[in-house]
């Protein structure tokens, strides 16, 4: 007999669980090298509006499709409008959750390294670090091995399950990311010389602004908030009915916002400070990062800090990708979860191994980019935009907005939403989410 599907054990474990998923390598990697590419505090204004505008009306909307069906993305499309293709909205999801796991456990397997590499004092002072990044990129054989490692592990933790796996993990996990965190900031903001990087980062320039910020802010948003591609339907369907959407969704999205913005506050001070530059790209945590902790006052023991908290905001965001495709295979093909799992996680292992090495041990290239940026493009470009867009029209037109609204208020005891989140789901997020794509493929 199938076991009887799993639920959150309590109401924070879902919230911790759920800004596990969300606060991760898109707030730590790629929010500060995003805000340094395009200009500082005006990005992170207009970030806030594109969240405020699409982000949370979408995790509103994805959770409630999570707990009114219970069922991972593909199910729970397939029990509200059955004999529809609409099932396939979820596909795009389980596909984003294997693509964008596969290079995320790239980059993970990169912070693991880089901690021991701080640990064992082989990144000091005097080390050319641009040369020393693309040297252990490049290698053939560890970034591999790290990638591996990652991905046994969270293959390890989601055969556990919700309760044992999942509900454990993050109970310890994110208390600890949150000192480290402040540890983090504190350190920088009192380094000499740190006003020059909060002025960037706090004081807007508006002139800096153009259409490619927009898109950058909003690609950012889907990444950062596991949006688009029904993680959170997923992590909502193990949600007991009186649990509180609106509350929930506010705390998540709060928190994920939070850390982000920790996370630049703890960047750009040190960057300014040691005079590196704040647009080094995705290379800002590899390059940048270690010559400026080689250079600060017991930089030794805060950059091991920094690629602890690194590979642990890794490994909650990197649950709920595989939680996805592992929920779906549970639900719809009645695999054992262990089994599921295990077959996942090595799979993603298995098309992580080009993606790894095409970023220098191979010459691996896809529509003229390497692979590693060819998967990092689909999802950014398309599997999470479209993916997003397609729920909301299907919580807005299909579903309904009244039905969505109504199920989202049931039993919140935080605070209920009024007839404007209607509007917003049928008109303007997703107006919002066209222009954008369009713009993206435009311009
Ligand atoms: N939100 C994660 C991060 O910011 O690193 C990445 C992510 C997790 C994206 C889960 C999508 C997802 F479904």
């Amino acid at each position: 007999m199938k076991p009887a599907r799993e639920s959150w054990t309590t109401k924070l474990a879902f919230i911790l669980a759920a800004a596990g998923s969300a606060v991760g390598l898109g707030n730590i990697w790629r929010f500060p090298y995003v805000v340094g590419e395009n200009g500082g505090a005006a990005f992170v204004i207009v970030f806030l509006i594109i969240v405020a505008l699409i982000g949370l009306p979408l995790m509103v909307t994805e959770i409630t499709l999570g707990r009114e069906t219970k069922k991972n993305p593909i199910g729970a499309f397939k029990a509200l409008a059955p004999n529809t293709p609409w099932w396939l909205v979820g596909a795009i999801g389980v596909l984003a959750g294997f693509v964008i796991l596969s290079f995320y456990s790239v980059v993970a397997g990169w912070g693991i390294s880089y901690f021991f590499q701080t640990v064992t004092g082989s990144l000091t002072e005097g080390t050319d670090f641009e040369a020393a990044f693309f040297d252990h990129v490049g290698q053939g054989f560890a970034p591999v091995a790290w990638h591996a490692l990652f991905m046994a592990l969270t293959g390890l933790i989601i055969g556990l399950g919700i309760v044992k796996g999942i509900g454990r993990a993050v109970r310890y996990l994110m208390p600890v990311l949150f000192i480290l965190i402040i540890m983090l900031v504190i350190r920088g903001v009192t380094l000499e010389g740190a006003s020059e990087g909060l002025q960037y980062y706090l004081q807007p320039d508006f002139t800096s602004i153009t259409w490619q910020t927009w898109l950058d802010a909003a690609g950012q948003a889907f990444f950062t908030l596991s949006l688009g591609m029904g993680a959170i339907i997923t992590y909502g369907s193990y949600l007991k009915k009186d649990d509180d959407v609106p509350g929930s969704a506010s705390w998540i999205v709060g928190l994920d916002l939070l850390i982000a913005l920790l996370a630049g506050l703890a960047i750009f001070p040190a960057v300014f400070a040691l005079g590196f530059s704040e647009a080094d790209g995705p290379g800002l945590a590899f390059i940048t990062l270690p010559a400026v902790f080689a250079q600060m006052p017991f930089g030794m023991f805060f950059g091991a800090i920094f690629f602890l908290f690194f590979s642990v905001a890794a490994l909650t965001s990197a649950l709920s990708l595989l939680e996805v495709v592992v929920a779906w295979l549970v639900d719809e093909k009645e695999m054992s979860r262990p089994k599921a799992s295990a077959l996942v996680s090595f799979g993603i292992f298995l098309l992580g191994i080009p993606a790894s090495l095409s970023m220098g041990a191979v010459d691996i290239q896809v529509m003229g980019m390497p692979f590693f940026d060819f998967l990092d493009y689909l999802q950014e470009t398309f599997l999470l935009p479209i993916g997003g867009l397609l729920t909301l029209v299907f919580a807005g037109y299909v579903f309904t907005a009244s039905k969505t609204r109504e199920s989202a208020n049931e039993n919140s005891t935080s605070f209920k939403l009024g007839v404007w989140f209607e509007w917003l789901i049928k008109y303007i997020t997703p107006a919002a989410v066209v222009i954008i794509l369009l713009a993206g493929l435009f311009l």
